[in-house]
């Protein structure tokens, strides 16, 4: 495991060069990655190319025994390429066409400009390909940062006609598919359906379904335009892509499948104010949400089922959310751990130094703007030494799988049935119970083989066919543990209700079916008790009225006088195997009440409950402790430890890592 660096030699004198390099070097990082926007210096005007600066950027990298990352330079077209081909800008769903000035203001499905990424990434493939210092390469920057997965061009048109044509053999098919009967919105031809523009009301389900995975299929095209080519020019180069975090647009499973490595920009203080339910905590301020960190870790891990890099990590304050706080003392360092506790090989800082120009000066780097050491040097620096003497690079192995697909995802959020249900949030939850116990898990596609994992949960399978229901339904009968969250079993795959009670193909596995539905604003009582026992537990957002076959009750609701006493979860023990259905959104302690004997039922080594913003990670033969949280905390392990790093107290944002596996019976406490 290992650090590195994203650098820009094109917005520094090349006197500097030499100098940032061997400071990089002299940090102890091994890789730096580079020119992900660059293409208006490498190619100046159509034809010209002036490679000379990053060959020797390169040549400088290597003769210090790091190796560059290179990156496709397509996230951001030069101004005479937009001049030339203005058919190559995005354009939204009313029409507006995305600008020259920014980056990303490309359409994925634009002829014009696939040529043009032909044309300039086997020029820099070529360039390379015999270049002993470069080690890889990441295709493009962020696909669909800034809202562009999905956009409403000419070019989508015809390509999402001819994508409907292809899927659906005649329009009489999809008009039957989606039942566009509802509002009179049954199409004459495939030629008649336009992407979905501004309309006055809600879009048709179906259509805005399609759309969405029309959008991600394109990406996923246009990704493997660059792979082929770089594979080409040079076969034992990786192919990685750096994702971003809890990103909704783009299905980074179906990319990932031509890639080699998978890799993701992690900003944790960011992430916390621009894509987390409610305000962020004090200390989520200063280091962020290792579960939200946390999950996407696993998630990118899981997406190939092998170590993943971290491309771009936050390196200190930076510019795009709303505030932007420093990070607390040592949080650099701790997020460097945390993720090569949950299976990364290698963690970049974005940026080596603050940039005096453009969009992103209020973004700090590693080093300030003068080019001396900022507070993420130190950290990065500390890491790098940490984790060489660590020293332990296997592949996590996760007992539990949390099942995520991207298309539950656009499906509930096109139809969230309530402002508060964000399916990330929910899974979350769940996640969050498991990572509160100590557990590894995988975040997997629901395609993904089960049986080696000792318990399976699925948040909100939405949508779910025939074929995943007798997969579920086996992984069960073979000992399982199987815990099925709400929502699950409602729609088919073209996103409508099945004439038949939820969960649908699952209601025989499950033993029992959802006879009502709510979603519930705050402010009512919603609370369930558990039935052996007279504990109550609150719940939010969604709840199921369950009508039990040959399922037992577990929970029942316990509220405000709304059908009380109905089943809201539930139970069928199934040979070895368990079945728990949850039909509401649970509480943390609610969702622990599942979780814990959950774990127990399989068998799955666990820790005491630990306190929030605490996590424990196992990888190899080697247990993290990461302390997010404002606290001091004490680590009280069942049997003895050797600390590699930090002792049994550690500081609020500090780290520990145990030289053996201690998760079993491990309890922390928090010292305030
Ligand atoms: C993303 C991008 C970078 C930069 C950083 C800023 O991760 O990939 O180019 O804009 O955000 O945090
Ligand atoms: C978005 C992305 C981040 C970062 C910022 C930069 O929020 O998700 O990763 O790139 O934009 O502006």
């Amino acid at each position: 495991m290992t650090i590195g660096v994203c650098y820009f030699p094109e917005h520094w004198p090349r006197e500097r060069w030499e100098t940032d390099i061997e400071a990089m070097a002299d940090a102890g990082f091994e890789y730096v990655r580079m020119a992900e926007f660059s293409w208006a210096v490498l190619e100046p005007e159509r034809g010209q190319f002036d490679f000379e600066w990053l060959d020797e950027a390169v040549e400088l990298i290597g003769e210090h025994g790091m190796q560059a990352v290179l990156c496709t330079p397509t996230a951001t077209p030069p101004k005479w390429l937009v001049d030339e081909r203005p058919g190559i800008l995005q354009e939204d769903s009313d029409g507006t066409v995305r600008e020259h000035g920014s980056r990303r203001h490309y359409c994925f499905n634009s002829t014009a400009y696939r040529e043009e990424t032909e044309r300039i990434v086997s020029r820099v493939a070529d360039r390379y390909a015999d270049d002993p210092h470069v080690a890889g390469w990441q295709t493009d920057n962020e696909f669909g940062c800034h809202g562009t997965v999905r956009c409403y061009c000419a070019d989508c048109a015809d390509a999402f006609r001819e994508y409907l044509a292809e899927k659906y053999d005649s329009i009489e098919a999809l008009n039957d598919a989606w039942g566009t009967t509802f509002w009179s919105q049954r199409y004459p031809s495939f030629e008649a359906i336009d992407p979905p523009g501004p309309t006055p009301s809600d879009h048709h389900p179906s259509r805005l379904l399609e759309y969405a995975r029309f959008s991600s299929n394109a990406v996923v095209e246009y990704n493997r335009l660059h792979v082929d080519l770089l594979r080409e020019a040079n076969s034992e180069w990786f192919v990685t892509h750096n994702f971003m975090g809890r990103f909704s647009n783009l299905d980074a499973y179906a990319v990932s499948e031509d890639l080699d490595l998978v890799s993701w920009d992690s900003y944790p203080t960011g992430f916390v104010q621009d894509r987390l339910a409610g305000e962020p905590t004090p200390a989520q301020l200063r280091a962020g949400d290792p579960d939200q960190i946390g999950m996407d870790h696993d998630l990118y891990r899981s997406a190939l089922d092998r170590p993943f890099w971290v491309m771009e990590q936050q390196p200190g304050d930076i510019n795009w959310p709303p505030y932007a706080p420093q990070p607390g003392d040592g949080a650099m360092r701790l997020w460097a751990h945390h993720a090569t506790a949950h299976g990364a090989d290698a963690v970049l800082y974005f940026r080596w130094r603050r940039c005096l120009e453009g969009q992103e000066q209020y973004h700090a780097g590693l080093r300030k703007q003068d080019g001396s050491p900022d507070r993420g040097y130190h950290g990065a620096k500390q890491a790098a030494a940490e984790l060489a003497e660590v020293g332990e690079d296997d592949h996590v192995e996760a007992p539990v799988a949390v099942l995520f697909d991207f298309e539950n995802l656009w499906a509930l959020t096109e139809q969230p049935h309530s402002p508060d249900f964000d399916y990330w949030e929910l899974l979350e939850r769940f996640y969050g119970a498991a990572r509160a116990r100590g557990t590894q898990v995988d975040v997997v596609h629901p395609t993904t083989p089960l049986e080696e994992y000792d318990a399976v949960v699925a948040p909100a399978l939405h949508l779910v066919d025939d074929v995943l229901a007798t997969r579920l339904t086996a992984y069960v009968e073979n000992g399982g543990e199987l815990l099925l969250g709400p929502r699950t079993g409602v729609k088919d795959a073209y996103n409508k209700l099945r004439p038949v009670p939820q969960p649908g193909p699952l209601a025989d596995l499950v033993g029992a079916t959802v006879d009502r539905h709510e979603s519930l604003p705050s402010q009512l009582d919603t609370r369930v008790r558990n039935v052996n026992g007279e504990n109550t537990y609150q719940f939010q957002v969604w709840a199921e009225w369950l009508e039990t076959a040959t399922a037992t009750p577990l929970f029942v609701y316990d509220a405000d006088g709304v059908e009380n006493d109905r089943a809201a979860i539930t139970r069928r023990d199934v040979g070895d195997g368990t079945v728990v259905y949850c039909g509401v959104w649970p509480s943390e302690s609610l969702a622990d009440e599942l979780i814990e004997p959950l774990l127990a039922r399989a068998d799955v080594p666990s820790s005491d409950r630990l306190p929030d913003g605490v996590r424990v990670n196992v990888r190899g033969g080697r247990t993290w402790i990461t302390n997010f949280s404002s606290d001091r905390i004490r680590i009280k392990p069942a049997t003895d430890v050797t600390w590699l790093i930090g002792t049994a107290t550690i500081d609020a944002y500090d780290v520990a890592v145990a030289e053996q596996r201690v998760l079993d019976g491990l309890s922390i406490e928090p010292l305030g």
